[in-house]
């Protein structure tokens, strides 16, 4: 059979020095059995890439690590092709995604990752349709930050209407949905950034916006007693200040999505009813509940960079991921 080829931003070795990144010909996927083929239109970066590239996966957590790998989690783009038999998506359709894979990175048989290419191979269960309104842009950058923005508010810290949560970090990608999706719900909102980024973070609705290079948020009388203290940033001591200081009531609940300060296990610090690191899962279902709040205007996704594919591009990708300043998504135009 003729093996048909396409570009990917690969890499054989898990390494410090990220140039071993290269945008190369490698053979382009077939869909499989539960499996379909999309053509990516435009990819995300995260923080978590270059650290997967880096060994992060396979030396910290263990992860088993497929080797050459493709970067990239989040993508959107166009059904190129599906498995003989398998339903539920049609060629040519418009969808969006992440291929993450928590606890190792093969899951479902396939490598996770994949979206620096022009064809990615992923589970169907991951994707979900993307409305004609919505364009690619916005449909690879919601998916990895918002689903983990939405799990830990309504899955991890069970935030309901009328009470309080503080957002460490208003300005990160997650940072920001949080808090558009915690105003929806009909919580009070507080949230930190830094002086240049308080007018950008104040647009997403927040009550409260404390600028941490100013103001100690543990030393605040508005910020005690609080339902929820969710950690974007991964600041230090942010578990011992939040609980030494009585920010969060006694059987609140404190999330984290960076830090090991807290442990891994979510009821490890009774009566807090969660207090942990926390990793999102793939869930179509909750991709289908954000891109239903793009499509109504509930939610906004900000675009701060966009870069082009090629293996400068992707080294400059990864440069402006890895400085830590951004304000919102940074993409790869693949198409
Ligand atoms: N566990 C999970 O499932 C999961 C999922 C997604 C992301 N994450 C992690 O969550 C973190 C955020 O990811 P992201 O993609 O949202 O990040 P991002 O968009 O790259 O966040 C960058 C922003 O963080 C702000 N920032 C840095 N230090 C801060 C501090 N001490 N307080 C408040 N704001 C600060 C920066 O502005 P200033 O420097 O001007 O403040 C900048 O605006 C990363 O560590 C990522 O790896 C984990």
């Amino acid at each position: 059979s003729i093996k048909r080829i396409m570009l990917a931003a690969q890499y054989s070795e898990n390494s410090e020095d990220l140039s071993v990144i290269q945008v190369q010909q490698v053979e382009k996927p077939a869909a499989q059995p539960g499996h379909i083929v999309v053509k990516v239109h435009t990819a995300a970066i995260n923080p978590i890439d270059p650290l997967v590239a880096k060994g992060f996966a396979k030396n910290v957590l263990g992860w088993t690590m497929p080797l050459p790998f493709t970067m990239g989690y989040d993508f959107a783009g166009v059904v190129d092709s599906v498995h003989e038999g398998d339903t539920g998506f049609t060629v040519g359709e418009r969808v969006f995604g992440v291929n993450w894979g928590t606890g190792c990175h093969n899951d479902a048989g396939t490598p996770a990752g994949g979206a620096f290419a022009e064809y990615i191979l992923i589970p169907a269960s991951k994707v979900s349709k993307l409305p004609d309104a919505i364009s690619f842009d916005q449909g690879a950058a919601v998916a990895l930050v918002g689903t983990t923005a939405y799990q830990v508010l309504f899955n991890a810290a069970k935030l309901t209407a009328g009470q309080k949560i503080l957002i460490l970090g208003g300005s990160t990608s997650v940072g920001q949905i949080a808090i558009q999706l915690a105003k929806e719900r009909g919580a009070w909102v507080a949230t930190t950034a830094s002086t240049r980024n308080l007018s950008y973070v104040s647009q997403f609705g927040a009550d409260l916006v404390v600028d941490y290079r100013t103001q100690q948020w543990d030393e605040l009388p508005e910020l005690k007693d609080l339902d929820v203290v969710f950690d974007s940033v991964g600041e230090k001591d942010a578990f011992s200040r939040t609980t030494q200081k009585g920010v969060v009531k006694k059987d609140g609940a404190y999330v984290t999505i960076t830090g090991a300060d807290a442990g891994f296990d979510p009821a490890g610090h009774p009566p807090l009813h969660f207090a942990s690191l926390f990793c999102l899962t793939n869930s179509a279902a909750v991709q289908d509940a954000l891109v239903a709040k793009l499509a109504s205007g509930a939610l906004q996704i900000t675009i701060d960079e966009t870069f082009p594919f090629t293996t400068e591009g992707v080294h400059n990708l990864i440069k402006k991921i890895e400085a830590g300043t951004s304000t919102g998504k940074n993409l790869l135009k693949i198409v």
